[in-house]
């Protein structure tokens, strides 16, 4: 490695403005770990809500809320230091990737990882639309799953996603499409790209109410707002496969209670809301987690995937900006481009 490393570190809990680029000690690769020159990482909303606090019980536990803390969990770069074991890469290797939630993120000139949560680039995509991807499609690859959605038993039959125009949604409508299922999208001001990644038809959720719509689904995807989760569940057909939800109220609700009051509150929320779906569907709460086998079909999907995908770039110091990107919803994905100066 050469050169100082930086990282947009966050000082406190709080608005953007406590993002500062501060001077990063480079970390040295342990045993089975590689270093990363980091080209690209995606801002996403999590981010963002990390930065204001939320989560903090949890990621306490997870040593992923200590300060100065950097954000970032993919990035698009360059293998630049392997420890002791790697034998997959060596340095100069293009790679992508994802890391847990942790205080050492990818909003960062460098970061360390598990050589195991790292893949080669697939040829011929630029960092910044690579790095827009692993997060989002490894969280909606759970969401899928944990919906009992399969090739086979979705084939033909008809899916709806909520929250469809945003990074997990536009995902979503990809591969569903690809898998032959029949897909409504649910979206506001952003319908068109719906279309454009496959929807089969869109609703404006501000002019077509989720409860005028028929008990006809075999999934439902929820990406947009916990306040409709009932509304979808009562859209699901009597032989649905199941229901998915990124937005569910798990860990505000351990920031708010504690982990013990929080869990035994969110475990009693989640059974109150399963039992609206039909006998037989499965009911899921997806949280993001890396993994490998799913990064390996990202990496076979990515060229398709980065259609979907708009990358807004900023520099490192212009963290903060990213930050608004992301929380006023504007078009495209906030990336970081750790060496843009
Ligand atoms: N649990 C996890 O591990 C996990 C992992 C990843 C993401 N998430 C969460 O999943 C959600 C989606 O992530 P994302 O990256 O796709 O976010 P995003 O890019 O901001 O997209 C969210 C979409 O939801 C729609 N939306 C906004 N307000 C809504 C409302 N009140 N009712 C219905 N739809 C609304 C918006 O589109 P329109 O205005 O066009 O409808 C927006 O495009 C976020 O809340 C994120 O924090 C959770």
């Amino acid at each position: 490695m050469s050169g100082p490393g930086f990282a947009a570190m966050l000082g406190q809990f709080d608005g953007p403005e406590q993002l500062r680029l501060r001077a990063l000690a480079l970390p040295a690769p342990r045993r089975g770990q590689v270093v990363v020159r980091v080209d690209a990482a995606s801002v996403n909303p999590i981010d963002t809500r990390r930065r204001a606090g939320y989560g903090r019980r949890l990621m306490s536990v997870l040593g992923a809320a200590r300060l100065p803390l950097v954000l970032g969990n993919d990035f698009a770069g360059t293998v630049c230091a392997v420890g002791h074991g790697v034998t997959a890469f060596r340095e100069g290797d293009a790679v992508f990737g994802a890391k847990p939630p942790s205080s050492h993120g990818s909003h960062a000139t460098h970061v360390v990882l598990d050589a195991a949560l790292v893949l080669r680039q697939p040829p011929g995509m630029r960092a910044e639309q690579l790095a827009a991807l692993p997060y989002n499609f490894l969280t909606v690859a759970r969401a899928i799953a944990g919906a009992g959605i399969t090739r086979s038993a979705i084939q033909g039959r008809e899916v709806l996603v909520h929250g469809a125009s945003g990074g997990l949604g536009l995902i979503a409508l990809r591969l569903l499409d690809d898998m032959g299922a029949c897909v409504t999208a649910v979206a506001g001001a952003r319908r068109h790209d719906c279309r454009q990644a496959g929807a089969a038809h869109v609703l404006d959720r501000h002019a077509e109410p989720l409860r005028t719509l028929p008990r006809k689904f075999a999934a439902t995807l929820n990406f947009g707002n916990w306040d409709d989760e009932a509304a979808l569940l009562r859209l699901l057909a009597p032989d649905a496969l199941g229901h998915a939800t990124t937005v569910h109220p798990l860990l505000g609700r351990l920031d708010r209670a504690g982990l013990a009051a929080g869990l035994a509150g969110a475990w009693l929320e989640k059974r109150r809301m399963a039992r609206q779906a039909p006998p037989g569907a499965r009911y899921a709460w997806t949280v993001f987690r890396p993994d490998r086998a799913a990064l390996q079909q990202l990496a076979n999907w990515a060229p398709l995937l980065q259609r979907s995908t708009t990358p807004v770039c900023f520099p490192l110091a212009q963290a903060a900006q990213a930050h608004l990107h992301v929380e006023q919803q504007q078009p495209g994905r906030a990336i970081l481009l750790p060496h843009m100066t």
